[in-house]
């Protein structure tokens, strides 16, 4: 087993990656002396695949769990939903040492967490994240919250989880496009901070996509570890954290506008960092062979490296680039990379040379 721990004072917690870790819950959840009532917020698919055994295993624990499924997908972070798990706490009678449990994907992670988050002013929660992408990423570091029509994520909180527990076994059953659009963000870590990683991700990308455990635990540890010792350093954003969102400005421009949906997070990030790779190149002198490198791993892994726009979809394209929430005084600002392995963030970028790379 693989343990990584986030560092934030009395907030501290651990990230534990091994197969088989949904047997340890019950035990897990005794050791950090929970309340006896409990939540599990899952969705349709996790919920399927998994909320029996964990249930079991909680009740087995002697925990008195109730269990919430909402439908998959993005329109679960709502507050329509957020509500709707209100009551669910409220009438299984959860006080201030309950607990929830956050047993799905990216969208279950920031939908329960939000509600442990503002339940009774927060109470604590387990995320068992059930995507690569949730398991490498969203269920790291603090970030909760659910979207409103006006945009994505526009509400939530900064609120740790007690533990994480990735369990590689819950990969098995993930749709194979999920898993692929989880490695857009495996590769970003080794991009922004780790160029053994990224040289370990081209070696080993066949055993990856395989989802041989081995090579899944140490990748996911990995970049555990990174986001872990980026959010140590600067919890809230205020400057290191940005470079989490390498291939992100043009990525969720390209989600807004073409309709959240018919890209998936990993595959619009996917263009993004093979556009960022470019400007890279213009602004900071990225080797050609990195750029090389980079543009090569997104396509192996199968995922998109570039879209191609007519000048309509262009120009909404830098509308949508402009309502990012991390614009910074209206300027467009990029994390870049000098090279594999180290980025800078904070760079400006002349419209122009966005132009040429969104080709
Ligand atoms: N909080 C953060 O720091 C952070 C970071 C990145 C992304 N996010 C958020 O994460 C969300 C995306 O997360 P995601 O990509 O995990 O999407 P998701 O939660 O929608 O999961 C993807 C799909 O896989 C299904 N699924 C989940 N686990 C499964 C399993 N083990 N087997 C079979 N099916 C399974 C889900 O039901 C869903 O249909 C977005 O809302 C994004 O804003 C948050
Ligand atoms: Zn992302």
């Amino acid at each position: 087993m693989r343990t990584v721990s986030v560092q934030l004072g009395n907030r501290s917690y651990t990230i534990k990656i091994a197969t088989g870790l949904l047997k340890q819950l019950g035990g897990e959840c005794a050791r950090l002396k929970l309340g006896v009532r409990c939540a599990i917020i899952t969705d349709s698919n996790a919920g399927r695949h998994y909320a029996k055994p964990v249930y079991e295993m909680l009740v087995g624990a002697g925990f008195e769990p109730v269990l919430i499924t909402v439908p998959a997908g993005e329109k679960s972070k709502s507050l329509k939903i957020v509500q709707s798990c209100y009551d669910q706490l409220a009438a299984h009678r959860l006080e201030r040492k309950s607990f929830i449990v956050a047993l799905g994907g990216g969208v279950v992670g920031d939908l329960a967490g939000f509600v442990a988050a503002t339940y009774l002013r927060g109470i604590p929660s387990v995320q068992i994240p059930t995507t690569l992408l949730a398991q490498v990423d969203s269920s790291v570091g603090g970030k909760t919250g659910v979207n409103l029509n006006a945009g994505k994520n526009l509400v939530g909180a900064f609120y740790q989880p007690r533990l994480v527990l990735c369990d590689l076994d819950t990969l098995k059953t993930l749709p194979e496009r999920e898993f692929r659009a989880g490695l857009a963000e495996v590769i970003k870590y080794g991009i922004i901070s780790d160029a053994k990683l990224f040289g370990q991700i081209e070696r080993n990308l066949s055993k990856l996509l395989k989802r041989e455990p081995k090579t899944l635990a140490a990748v996911v540890g990995r970049c555990c570890e990174i986001k872990a010792d980026v959010v140590g350093k600067d919890e809230t954003e205020s400057g290191l954290r940005a470079i989490l969102n390498f291939g992100h400005t043009i990525g969720h421009a390209i989600e807004n506008i073409s309709g959240y949906g018919k890209f998936l997070h990993g595959e619009a990030i996917s263009i993004g960092q093979v556009a960022a790779a470019k400007l890279s190149r213009k602004i900071l002198g990225l080797p050609l062979r990195d750029v090389e490198r980079i543009e090569n791993l997104f396509k192996r892994a199968g995922l998109p490296a570039q879209i191609s726009l007519n000048s309509a979809q262009r120009k909404k394209l830098f509308t949508a680039m402009k309502l990012d929430k991390k614009v910074n005084g209206g300027e467009i600002r990029f994390v870049l990379a000098k090279n594999i392995g180290k980025v800078l963030w904070n760079q400006r970028v002349p419209e122009n040379l966005i132009l040429e790379v969104s080709n």
